[in-house]
């Protein structure tokens, strides 16, 4: 095993190293200072949507805990930290009237950052979709992108001026499959009708929001977050291949066509245009030049050619992971070589710009033992993955950053809180966080770096 200065050595001085987390899974607080509910407050409280009807209502209580947490974070010696913010704190109904409690948060949190000497990378939109808007169509209405734009206008106005960066959309696909077509997320509809509607609108926000960003604030780094799948097809055989490249085009194709060459895979129009309303422009709009993309990678997908099915449903096709040694404790296979393939795959179909590895990370649910947590499994994922990203970046793929998900164990959406993805974990009764053995390992990692 690689002992992290060799690894660290990989990595170019100016490379970023952050941490993860998003609103919903972190903040709790859900009915303070003015926030309403979200599309996940109401699906967490239906029966049988998530994990033992766990709920955000008190996650990681960062609203309160948060200028601890912003000490936690710098002292794992990071550069900068990914966070969300939650739209419905700013604008409790999706649009109207401003919280100004709820801005006032983010002031604080990012005053905190750039005390502390962190690079702040906000994202506008990780899930948590104002409830009153899911009343007027959610990501099937068109309005919601035209609503998402005076979000990100006003967050920009008043918190713009001391962002890094600043992601329009985190995961289209969990937004669109995940939630409109498969049913596992808020607020779990199973319509190939809406499906096809939230794609489109879900790309709109994002050229909307771009540019409703640019015409307050011009220079600042605009970016997505997409979790880009890493394909292969089952066998060789040729049925095999052409329904990997079927899933690609239907899982990746439709966020990265649109929004960098500025059109639709012609499958997916055939398949689900007469439910999409595209109207002039719209394409345009979509295919705003990006300063930076992010990726979240965690594991591959695997597809088998299924004669029973069209080619509406791809992931029909896929095959799930065998269990073995390999996978972590959510059931996903550890394969870091999707991540390097995935990285050179996308920067040789599509006019990228510079990106950063925006999640990584893995589920092993270790609990402390005499206040020390052994997630060894969970530093040998990083390293391996940490591997995969320097050889992309040795083959020419332009990856100038990368942040671990997540800080701490958090609520996993329809997992609850059983998954933990931390790398600090939380005693969710007392909010006692305890660095598990991969945080120290990053730490270390990142003075190996910073020694170069
Ligand atoms: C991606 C999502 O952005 C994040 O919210 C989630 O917790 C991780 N993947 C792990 O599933």
């Amino acid at each position: 095993m690689a002992l992290p200065k060799d690894l660290a050595l990989r990595f170019p001085g100016d490379f970023l190293f952050g941490v993860a987390t998003a609103a919903y899974q972190i903040e709790g607080a859900t009915s303070e200072d003015g926030r309403k509910p979200s599309i996940w407050d109401a699906f967490s409280k239906m029966p049988g949507r998530v994990y033992q009807r766990h709920s955000g209502d008190m996650a990681c209580d960062h609203y309160h805990l948060w200028e601890s947490d912003l000490d936690l974070i710098k002292s794992l010696g990071v550069d900068a930290y990914r966070f969300s913010i939650a739209w419905p704190r700013i604008l409790p109904d999706g649009r109207g009237p401003v919280n100004e409690k709820g801005l006032d948060f983010y002031d604080r949190l990012i005053d905190g950052m750039v005390a502390r000497g962190l690079k702040v990378y906000p994202t506008l939109y990780h899930w948590d979709l104002p409830l009153t808007l899911a009343g007027d169509g959610g990501w099937t209405a068109r309005s919601t992108a035209e609503a998402f734009a005076d979000y990100t206008e006003i967050v920009v106005k008043r918190l713009g001026d001391r962002m890094d960066a600043l992601a329009t959309i985190n995961e289209p696909w969990c937004i669109c499959h995940l939630s409109h077509l498969y049913g596992i997320h808020a607020p779990g509809e199973k319509s190939i009708v809406a499906f096809a509607a939230s794609v489109h609108t879900l790309n709109l926000a994002h050229g909307l929001g771009v540019q409703a960003a640019r015409a307050v604030k011009p220079n600042l780094p605009m970016g997505i977050v997409i979790n880009a799948h890493s394909v292969y097809p089952a066998s060789d055989a040729p049925q095999d291949r052409q329904a990997a490249e079927r899933a690609f085009q239907f899982n990746n194709g439709i966020f990265f066509e649109p929004m960098f060459e500025g059109s639709y895979p012609a499958d997916v129009l055939s398949a689900f245009g007469d439910h999409m309303d595209i109207r002039d422009g719209d394409l345009e709009t979509i295919h705003q030049p990006l300063d930076w993309w992010g990726l979240n990678y965690y594991t591959p997908l695997r597809v088998k050619a299924d004669t029973n099915v069209g080619a509406a449903y791809p992931m029909a096709e896929t095959v799930p992971p065998t269990p073995g040694p390999e996978l972590t404790d959510i059931g996903w296979e550890v394969y870091e070589k999707g991540l390097s393939d995935l990285l050179k795959d996308l920067d040789t179909r599509y006019p990228l710009p510079d990106c950063y590895i925006t999640e990584n990370g893995a589920c092993y649910n270790d609990e402390p033992q005499d206040g020390v947590v052994n997630d060894q499994r969970r530093i040998d994922y990083l390293e391996k993955h940490f591997g995969a990203i320097a050889d992309a970046r040795e083959a020419g793929v332009p990856v100038k950053g990368y942040f671990l998900w997540s800080l701490m164990d958090n609520f996993e959406w329809a997992e609850g809180y059983k998954m933990r993805f931390g790398i600090v974990h939380v005693d969710y009764g007392t909010q006692v966080r305890t660095l598990k053995n991969s945080a120290l390992w990053y730490r270390d990692f990142l003075e190996a770096h910073r020694q170069g």
